[in-house]
């Protein structure tokens, strides 16, 4: 079982949604925290606040992990502090949503630097140091997009793809080396995600991100290799990929993205 309790974690896209509940979550079990975002006030504010109320060291590093030095200036300033991470949340992500080409170019490269290639590298720079110590976790944020290839939200799904099918193959690498690989794949939930987005699925019929950090860490704990944390509904939805021809999956995603009004 892994221990949190005097540990670090890094969480990624911690200033709020899922990433936020992963710091209150893991700072009241004990965990000092790293927390990554851009919104430098929002972070500095949580991590005051989480020190306060828990007694954990906590601190705040402000990084757009669309640069692609990011990852490698934040592996760097840990060293500088003498802090080394224990636990990696790569939670960090975004999705644009509506036709491919209607999007500026930088915008759809962003969102694979930030869902992949920041994951990909984060990954390797402190799952290196888990490995040699022989200790440590590390959770990718993967999505039940990740099950099938999503129209008009082309990149995104993806891009969960590589996180899920890369997280498996790390873990499987890893296993017996006392670093343990997850993906968590929620479904719709209830976070800023879908700010600035006409969609027509209420908050109400979303899972609540309390809820999906909650069975995400008690996966982790049983060291799944990958959580479905949200409903049922979401897990099955999941099967229909493997069971059906591909061109037919691709449809039945486009309906379903166009009825969650993501066509743009
Ligand atoms: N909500 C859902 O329905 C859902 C479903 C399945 C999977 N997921 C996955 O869950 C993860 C968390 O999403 P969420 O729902 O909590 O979304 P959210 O509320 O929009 O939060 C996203 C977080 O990512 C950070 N982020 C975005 N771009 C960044 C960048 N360039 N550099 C650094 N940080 C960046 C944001 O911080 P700043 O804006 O401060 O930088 C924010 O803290 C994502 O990987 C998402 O794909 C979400």
């Amino acid at each position: 079982m892994f221990v949190y309790r005097g540990s670090t974690a890094l969480i990624t896209g911690a200033s709020k949604g899922l990433g936020k509940v992963f710091a209150e979550t893991l700072a009241a079990r004990g965990m000092n925290l790293v927390l990554v975002a851009r919104s430098g006030d929002a972070l500095q504010a949580l991590a005051a606040d989480l020190t306060a109320r828990h007694g954990v060291k906590s601190i705040a590093l402000n990084a757009d992990l669309g640069e692609t030095s990011a990852a490698t200036q934040i592996a760097r300033e840990l060293e500088r502090r003498g802090i080394q991470v224990d636990l990696l949340i790569n939670n960090a992500g975004l999705g644009l949503t509506g036709s491919f080409l209607s999007h500026d170019l930088r915008k759809e490269q962003s969102e694979i630097q930030v869902n992949v290639q920041a994951l990909a590298a984060l990954s390797h720079l402190f799952g290196s140091g888990m490995a040699k110590r022989g200790r440590g976790g590390i959770i990718n944020l993967a999505s039940n997009a990740s099950f099938q290839p999503i129209p008009f939200m082309a990149t995104y799904a993806a891009t969960k793809a590589f996180v899920l099918h890369f997280s498996e193959a790390l873990q499987f690498e890893l296993a017996g080396t006392g670093v343990h690989v997850m993906a968590a794949c929620p479904g719709p939930t209830a976070t800023s995600f879908f700010d600035g987005v006409s969609t027509n699925v209420s908050p109400r019929s979303m899972d609540r991100p309390e809820s999906v950090v909650q069975k995400t860490l008690e996966a982790f704990d049983r060291r799944k290799a990958v959580v479905y944390p949200g409903r049922a509904g979401v897990r099955a939805a999941t099967w229909l990929s493997r069971l059906l021809p591909r061109a037919l999956v691709v449809r039945i995603a486009a309906m379903a993205s166009g009825k969650m009004g993501l066509h743009g």
